[in-house]
């Protein structure tokens, strides 16, 4: 679904991604690991279009897409939410939803059913309709943004760390609707910090480190290497899948 090949691509004079090569099936969900500041953020910009590459290419479904505006690549198909909350504290559950359907807001009756649609499988838009978004707790508000994401009926949804910040349950909460996401037709690439979390939702992975993809695997035969944790995450003390590990990024101090 989702090609890139050879992209270079970076912040100013610096490169990030030193030639990225990777391949996202159609249908699946697959997840990106790598320690901080490997360039996981930034494979997600290139595709949307927040990162303009040097050079290499990026391709839809065969279609280059490769130096597209952040919104053309929006009306390709491809959705990213973002890695901190992109609702409108303000506004109500409703209006954000309908701030997602921007894109075809002169479309009215196909607006109204994709929102029906969505309020069926993410019962939460249609029970705090009229709440603002600040009411929300983190995992609500995750979840209402995966619902907006998907009004525009997007085949690719990019994720950044969507449990980032948030408590077990609630992480649980948002994998769940990850799934759903799935089930409702889109292809979903993602960073997850949580690397064994992650790769138990995920079919595929990729790994990456300075700005490279060092490999590419199924999810569950990455997560049996034994060396998984000491080659990748440069620890070998990763945690067990302890729950509580989820969260840990926002421990006070
Ligand atoms: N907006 C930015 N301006 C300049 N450098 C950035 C910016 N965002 C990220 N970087 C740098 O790019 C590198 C990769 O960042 P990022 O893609 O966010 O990594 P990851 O998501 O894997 O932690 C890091 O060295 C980071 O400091
Ligand atoms: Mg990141």
């Amino acid at each position: 679904m989702i090609e890139m090949q050879s992209v270079i691509a970076g912040y100013g004079a610096g490169d990030v991604l030193q030639g990225v090569n990777l391949s996202v099936q159609e249908g699946a969900i697959t997840c990106i690991v790598g320690p901080n500041g490997a360039g996981k953020s930034t494979v997600l910009r290139a595709i949307s279009g927040l990162v303009r590459p040097r050079s290499g290419h990026i391709s839809l479904a065969g279609e280059d897409i490769s130096g597209r505006s952040p919104a053309q690549v929006i009306a390709a198909g491809i959705v990213q939410v973002p890695q901190q909350g992109g609702l409108f504290a303000e506004l109500t559950i409703h209006e954000n939803m309908l701030l997602g359907g921007y894109l075809i807001r002169r479309d009215r009756p196909r607006l109204r059913r994709r929102i029906a649609e969505l309020e069926q499988v993410f019962p939460i838009i249609r029970e705090r309709a009229s709440e603002k978004a600040a009411n929300l707790s983190g995992g609500q508000r995750r979840i209402v943004e995966f619902a907006r994401a998907l009004v525009l009926e997007p085949r690719v949804v990019l994720l950044d760390e969507p449990t980032l910040g948030l408590d077990p349950k609630a992480s649980e909460l948002v994998f769940d609707s990850t799934r759903m996401m799935q089930d409702l037709g889109a292809t979903v690439l993602m960073v997850e910090q949580n690397v064994r979390f992650g790769l138990k939702l995920a079919s595929h992975a990729v790994v990456m480190e300075r700005g490279r993809v060092l490999l590419e695997d199924s999810a569950a035969s990455l997560l049996q290497r034994p060396d998984m944790a000491a080659l990748f995450f440069g620890s070998a003390t990763t945690p067990e899948p302890d729950e509580t590990a989820v969260a840990g990024e926002k421990k006070s101090p």
